[in-house]
């Protein structure tokens, strides 16, 4: 590992851009050297490139506020040439996501992806690093499709699996689960929104985002998947249905889960799976990488604290890093229920694309 490393923000206006510059500013390992947005904000210094768009509580950091933004698909070769890897959040058409991704990544320049548009690339690792850091090593095989020596394109996953997908991983490493019924509860911030932009969600609740089902009943498989011959194959043993909704909450996505054991397991008490949850430490931890929470998962007994995880009380834990379990309980259809939460622009957009990078740079992808 180097002591540090030069890193680009591609999209560094828009929400998760935001999450990306209070993260990064001031990070141990990594200097913000290019900020870059779409043809409007290019050449503006970055003050005046978000303008009134700013919605981070903290004021732009010094370093970065007279920055000028660079052009995000004009100017790929010089940011490539600038920077060690770039973190990428964009608003474009999936196709054209797929296609800058791939430009950066031949350009020698790994990318560290929040966008959807590579999730389902087969040789394209999607990790949440305390479940799946293994799949970091289908990266030489992707190298070898792209003709890269360095450049590769890595992503995290949908920002609403990641409020219960680890809960029930954790559980399934020992107890296999069979099916799952979802119900997520997904803040306006997921969606790059504010209450001040988004008025329609003043006192309101919308049963329906569009596509977030299916990447919460597919993205799953591929995390739970297996590194087969140049490709990451999907796993087949767990079947997730979902709804979505979008709630009047500014961040933090909540989801509600009922499931099921595969038949013949010897179910689990709530007291086992809670401890399993309470000791659970992945290869973060045990790296002790910079955004790494200390607990990953906190846990709320139904006996304690029945009306918690709270998204006031809970989406801040350990720097909005961790994952908030609670009202683990019996069901009468399933064989369990509970409910499950996480900061859904920190663990779920741009926390997790820098703990991912993190990850990938402690085992020296990014060298
Ligand atoms: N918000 C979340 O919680 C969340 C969670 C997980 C994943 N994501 C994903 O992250 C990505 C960004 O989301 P967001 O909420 O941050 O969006 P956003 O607030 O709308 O920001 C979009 C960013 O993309 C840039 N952009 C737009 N068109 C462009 C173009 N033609 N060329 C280059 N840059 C362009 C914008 O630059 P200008 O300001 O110059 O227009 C801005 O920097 C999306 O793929 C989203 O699905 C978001």
């Amino acid at each position: 590992m180097k002591d540090n490393y030069k890193v680009g923000i591609i999209g560094a206006t828009g929400m998760v851009g935001q999450r990306f510059i209070t993260l990064l500013h001031d990070h141990p390992w990594y200097t913000i050297e290019v900020l870059a947005a779409s043809p409007r904000s290019a050449g503006k210094t970055y003050k005046d490139a978000v303008g009134a768009k700013w919605a981070m509580k903290e004021e732009i950091p010094a370093g970065v506020a007279d920055m000028v933004v660079m052009d995000a698909t004009g100017d790929v070769e010089k940011i490539a040439s600038m920077v060690d890897f770039v973190f990428c959040a964009v608003d474009m058409k999936k196709d054209e996501i797929k296609a800058l991704e791939e430009r950066y990544a031949k350009a020698e320049c790994p990318v560290v992806s929040n966008n959807s548009a590579h999730r389902h690339t087969l040789d394209v690792p999607m990790i949440i690093p305390e479940i799946n850091p293994q799949h970091i090593e289908i990266i030489p095989a992707q190298r070898k499709r792209l003709g890269t020596k360095r450049g590769f394109v890595a992503v995290k996953s949908n920002c609403s699996l990641q409020s219960y997908l680890p809960a029930m991983a954790v559980i399934n490493q020992k107890y296999p689960i069979d099916h799952a019924l979802v119900t997520t509860y997904q803040a306006i911030s997921g969606a790059g929104k504010t209450f001040e932009t988004w008025q329609e969600m003043v006192d309101n609740l919308i049963p329906y985002i569009g596509g977030e089902e299916m990447k919460s009943e597919v993205e799953p498989n591929k995390i739970l998947g297996k590194i087969e011959g140049g490709e990451i194959v999907p796993s087949t043993e767990l079947q997730i249905e979902c709804q979505t909704y979008r709630v009047p909450v500014s961040d933090g996505h909540t989801a509600a889960i009922f499931f099921s054991f595969k038949d013949g397991v010897n179910k689990p008490s709530v007291g086992e799976i809670e401890n399993m949850w309470r000791s659970f430490k992945g290869v973060p931890q045990e790296l002790n990488l910079p955004h790494a929470p200390k607990q990953f998962i906190h846990v709320y007994t139904e006996s304690e604290n029945p009306d918690q995880p709270q998204i006031k009380t809970a989406r801040e834990i350990d720097g909005g890093m961790a994952i908030s379990c609670g009202r683990l309980r019996e069901s009468t259809q399933y064989d369990y229920k509970m409910v499950s939460m996480s900061h859904n622009t920190l663990r779920g957009a741009a926390g997790g694309a820098v703990l991912l990078a993190e990850l990938l740079t402690a085992k020296g992808y990014m060298d």
